[in-house]
Order: structure tokens, then sequence, then C-alpha cells
């Protein structure tokens, strides 16, 4: 009788926590099914009819399948670099796959030799949407980090920068084009594209959320010092190049006249907290790699591991893959069967204007507050002057 009874019991217990485990999963697929992560990102921007078909409501504009969401003005928070496109009630474009738009691709010149039935395709080097995207910023040594991330066995990187997600480019592409521009990669391999856009429009991030809202984020980050005038050496050689005037990184940056820092041209991307927010909003911070570009340089194989292991792949890349260049005086690559050495081009490590210890030591001290806010909203710090 008594061990009748414990039986009764001992099921009765097994029979509840079934029913309570067996509710749980019911509420968690109907929260999935019906509290998309769009409708989530909508929320917090206040856009209307941004979502899936489903969730489409008033506010929005549907042309071509594709979802308009009105955007009213200020509802995007502090974007400097669009703050005049800002004041007005605007229409921003963001494009939601439809049923094949991520599927692979193959690449054309292997599209020739698939086998005529469709069991093997699946095996054929084929052009897939990428899992992680670099986003910038730019002149921190985002062409470099992806030329040494190429060199894992399961990291393919696009080698030029399709900046579709920027407006001059979302608005003339489909995805399938999109998908289409992926250097081909088997299964299994990660495909990697970068386009320092990404970061400063910050249409770009919900774009990017658009498509897969899962995807990996890898951001590179340097001094801001040192960006500045690497970004000023960028744009001298250009001006050089065309015969214009240029202007010297002091003028650029600092006004005689009024004895001050011409503060929103430096902010504009001397400051990184503006474009952190933004994308803090839209992708969950776990989501995001912050890169230290400056360590990139001194000890590459410090970030790569850390990229490795954000991606969730082995530590393949190591001493054998890179060498120190004594007279380029950074790390190049060299391939480990072949011997095969490759640096940067020739624009890379370009030679820069000299510019005194104590200007720099002065736009540092400027830019002190912003780099902590920086460091604050992101949590971690970063060696900088
Ligand atoms: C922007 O759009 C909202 C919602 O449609 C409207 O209420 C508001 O008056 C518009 N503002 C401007 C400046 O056009
Ligand atoms: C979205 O990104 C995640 C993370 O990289 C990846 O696992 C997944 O396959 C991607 N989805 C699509 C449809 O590409
Ligand atoms: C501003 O002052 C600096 C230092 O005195 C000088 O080198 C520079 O040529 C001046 N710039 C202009 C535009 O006058």
């Amino acid at each position: 009788m008594r061990h009748y009874f414990r039986v009764q019991v001992s099921s009765l217990v097994s029979l509840s926590v079934g029913l309570v485990l067996i509710s749980s999963i019911l509420t968690f697929v109907l929260t999935l099914m019906f509290a998309s992560p769009l409708a989530e990102v909508a929320r917090r921007f206040h856009l209307t009819g941004h979502g899936d078909e489903r969730e489409v409501s008033t506010g929005a504009l549907i042309h071509n399948g594709d979802i308009y969401s009105l955007r009213a003005p200020g509802a995007l928070g502090a974007s400097q670099i669009s703050q005049s496109a800002m004041q007005k009630n605007q229409s921003v474009l963001i494009r939601h796959p439809k049923k094949n738009d991520l599927d692979p691709q193959p690449a054309p010149w292997i599209r020739r030799f698939l086998p005529a039935d469709d069991s093997q395709k699946s095996e054929q080097p084929q052009s897939r949407a990428p899992q992680c995207i670099l986003l910038g910023f730019a002149k921190c040594g985002t062409s470099a980090l992806l030329e040494f991330l190429d060199l894992h066995p399961r990291m393919v990187t696009l080698d030029w920068e399709p900046d579709y997600f920027c407006d001059r480019m979302y608005k003339k592409y489909d995805l399938k084009w999109y998908v289409g521009r992926m250097p081909p990669s088997l299964p299994g391999q990660i495909t990697i594209e970068k386009s320092p856009c990404y970061i400063v429009e910050h249409d770009a991030h919900l774009r990017i959320h658009a498509m897969n809202s899962s995807v990996k984020l890898l951001v590179l980050v340097r001094d801001p010092v040192t960006r500045l005038i690497s970004e000023h050496a960028h744009y001298a050689s250009f001006q050089h190049y065309w015969g214009m005037p240029s202007q010297s990184f002091e003028d650029r940056f600092y006004s005689n006249k009024t004895r001050r820092f011409k503060t929103n041209m430096i902010l504009k991307v001397g400051d990184y907290s503006p474009h952190f927010q933004h994308l803090m909003k839209v992708f969950p911070r776990d989501q995001i790699l912050i890169v230290d570009g400056d360590k990139l340089i001194t000890n590459p194989l410090s970030q790569i591991s850390r990229i490795e292991t954000f991606l969730g792949l082995p530590h393949t890349i190591s001493r054998e893959d890179i060498y120190f260049d004594r007279e380029k005086a950074f790390y190049c690559m060299k391939n480990r069967n072949t011997g095969d050495r490759k640096c940067m081009g020739k624009s890379k490590g370009r030679q820069h204007e000299e510019v005194s210890e104590e200007f720099k030591l002065r736009l540092a001290d400027f830019l002190k507050p912003y780099n902590e806010n920086f460091f604050k909203l992101v949590g971690e710090r970063f060696n900088w002057i």
C-alpha cells in the first residue's frame, strides 16, 4: 500500500514538472512567433511599419515589395553625419529578405561545371550572405585586418568594399545582388565583408539588422588622434594628386582666428560614442566585438585570436603565418606552405605629415572626456594618449 502511494506521488510530481516544461516551451515558441526582433527595434526607434509584412501598419510605404519606414524628425538620435537629413520627415528604405534572397549562389565561373542534378550543389563553392561584417572605422586598418583573417581556413573575406548598406548602393541593388558579390565559400566557412561607411551611416545598422538580426559585427577602433592624422594624410594625398592646395593638419582642426579647436570637424568621427550608441540600440552588445587597431599593429595575433573566439572558430592563425617586416616596420603575412610573403599595398602605411607632439597632446586633451564617455558606453578601456 505504502509502496503504491509513493509511486503515485512521484508520478504526480513528474506530471506537473512535465506540464510546466510544456507550457514554458509553448510560451517561448509563441514569443518567437509574435515578438520578432524587428518589432523590438521598431519599438525602440518609434518606427511605424518597420517589420516584416505582417507587422506593417500605418506610416509604412510598400513599393515593389520593399518596405520603407517613415522616420519622424530626431527619432534616430544623434547622428552627426546626417543631421541635416534629420530635420525632415524622411523615408528610410529597409529591405527584408524575401523567400530566396539569402540563398547561396554558385559563383559564375563554377556554374558552368555544376553537375546536372542538384545533389552535389551544396558541396560547391558558392557566394553566401556574410555571417560577419566589419563596419569600420575608416583608417583603422580594416584592409589589413581582413587580409590577416583570410589566412584562416574557415574564414573567407571579400577584398573590396561593397558599401551595400549605405545609401549610395542600397537604393540601386537588392539583397540577391549583394549575396552574389560575395566570394565563393564552402559550407562551414564564414564569409566576412567590410565597408567603413556602415558605422557612420546609421541607417546601415537598421538595414544590416533587417537582413540578419543575428549577424556578428566587428568594429575596429584606434586612438582617435592617430586615426585623425591618418585620415588627414589620406585626404591630403588626394588633394595633392588633383593639384589642389592642401591644408596642414593643424589648420584643418584648429582655428587660429578663434583660438579654438574646430569641434565639429574633430568630433564627426573623433568621437566614437554616437555611432556605438546607435549601433547598440539596434544590436545586443555581445553581438559586437570591438577590435583594438593599435594592438593590431603591435601584436596582430592578440586581436586575431579574440576574433577566432568571437566567431567560435579554432585558433588556427599563428606565429607561422606572419612576420615582422623591418623595412616597413609592421607585420606582414607569409604563406605557410609556399613561403610567399605579402604586405599591404603602397597607399597603406603612407608617410604621415609631422604633427608636433605639443599639438597632438592638446588634441588628446580635448578628446579625453569624449574617450572616457566612450569607454563607459561600451564597457571597455583602450590605451589611448
Ligand atoms: C512628420 O510626420 C508625422 C507623422 O506622420 C507628422 O505628424 C508630422 O507633422 C510630420 N512633421 C513634419 C515636419 O513634416
Ligand atoms: C545570420 O547570422 C548568423 C550568425 O553569423 C548565422 O549563423 C546565420 O546562418 C545567418 N543567417 C542567414 C540567413 O544568413
Ligand atoms: C596658425 O598658427 C600656426 C602656429 O603659429 C601656424 O603654423 C599656421 O600657419 C597658422 N595657420 C594659419 C592658417 O594662419
